[in-house]
């Protein structure tokens, strides 16, 4: 008899899914990044050059597919309120055959976990042609993009082995985030850096999440893992994770989930409400918060099963999760996270390969 050890057991230690350690990796990983982007007087720092280019474009096109694509949309929050300079962001594929007008001195980010999407690869060749520099954030030294652009940021997350991704949308994030403080402090719209602190506090509210995991696990058996659909509804950056909350719940649970502009909703999608049907509304954004709740009040009026995620100070009484209070730029950092668990705990209780969904492959090299 010899005893047979399969690697992946080996690697998962006593998690049953990869999924499951890479979200418990999270706190982790934004601590290893807060190193990795100090120097020796403490301040958060990337590499001059790429400060340089950036600060002489006029507008970012932020490039990638997927939760990369989420990961974006918040991207160009903290790179237009800390930076200043407009930023936009593209869906790979549809980049590549849809070239909008660019602006004059164009920017390129090419935000990619595995660093190998051919979509988003077909856009750099693109770029490359055209001359415009190029930056790209991936958690993979020496992918394709990363050897093909002009500058790399490492997401150092480690290896992201679960298809459906989630340290490595958190990381993308903290890494623009720390992109988007050094530029704004250069171009003198900030005078006091907050990042190092405030990540450090985000990294310590994810733990706190991620330890409260059993209270996600019955909100998921209770409201979601037997829906045939779902919607998750916010405003602003809210409305961002909103897209990657319901995005991460399709693939690895199969329920049918749209994540929609709390306000838009009202326009049409409305009328898919049917008694019983799940709408999570994220409230982390004090300017919006109230706007979000009456949003969700109409579907509840329409039968729904109405769930809340709000941020410390603007919780009420009757929600089910509240999230600590972090720096509002980075509340998609924290708010997703209850997101991610949910996704997970329905498609345990739907029986489904979390780590491996149907039809998907974690990384994508053909267009
Ligand atoms: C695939 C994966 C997604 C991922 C997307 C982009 O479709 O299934 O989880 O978000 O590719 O991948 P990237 O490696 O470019 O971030």
């Amino acid at each position: 008899y010899t005893a047979e050890i399969d690697s992946d057991d080996f690697e998962k230690g006593t998690y049953p899914y990869y999924m499951l350690k890479e979200i418990d990796e999270q706190p982790a990983v934004m601590r290893k990044l807060l190193l990795k982007y100090q120097d020796e007087n403490n301040n958060l720092t990337v590499d001059q050059a790429i400060v340089d280019a950036m600060l002489e474009s006029d507008r970012v096109y932020i490039i990638a597919a997927g939760t990369s694509y989420n990961g974006g949309l918040v991207g160009k929050e903290l790179i237009e309120k800390m930076t200043h300079i407009p930023t936009e962001v593209h869906v790979s594929s549809e980049f590549g055959y849809n070239t909008p007008i660019l602006s004059e001195k164009p920017f390129f980010i090419f935000l990619s976990q595995s660093g190998e999407t051919a979509d988003s690869r077909q856009v750099l060749v693109k770029t490359n042609a055209l001359g415009h520099p190029s930056l790209t954030v991936t958690n993979v030294a020496g992918s394709t993009l990363s050897r093909e652009s002009n500058f790399t940021l490492l997401l150092n997350a480690g290896p992201e082995i679960a298809v459906a991704s989630t340290k490595a949308y958190t990381a993308q994030i903290a890494v623009l985030a720390i992109l988007s403080e050094v530029i704004g402090i250069e171009k003198g719209l900030i005078n006091k850096g907050t990042m190092l602190h405030d990540i450090g506090i985000a990294a310590n509210a994810i733990q706190a999440i991620i330890d409260d995991k059993e209270k996600i696990e019955s909100l998921a058996s209770d409201y979601l893992s037997t829906s045939r659909n779902a919607f998750y509804i916010g405003r602003g950056m809210d409305y961002h994770v909103a897209l990657e909350a319901a995005l991460k719940l399709k693939e690895i649970s199969y329920i049918q989930t749209e994540g929609f502009a709390a306000g838009e909703l009202k326009h049409g999608t409305i009328a898919l409400i049917e008694e019983d049907t799940p709408v999570i509304a994220l409230v982390t954004e004090k300017r919006v918060a109230g706007h979000t709740r009456g949003n969700l009040q109409e579907t509840k009026a329409r039968g729904a099963h109405a769930m809340v995620i709000s941020m410390e100070g603007l919780d009420r009484p009757e929600d089910q999760i509240v999230i600590p209070h972090v720096n509002p730029l980075l509340s998609a950092l924290v708010s997703v996270i209850p997101t991610q668990l949910l996704a997970y705990y329905c498609s345990l209780h739907r029986g489904n390969d979390v780590d491996k969904p149907r039809n998907l492959a974690k990384s994508v090299t053909v267009e």
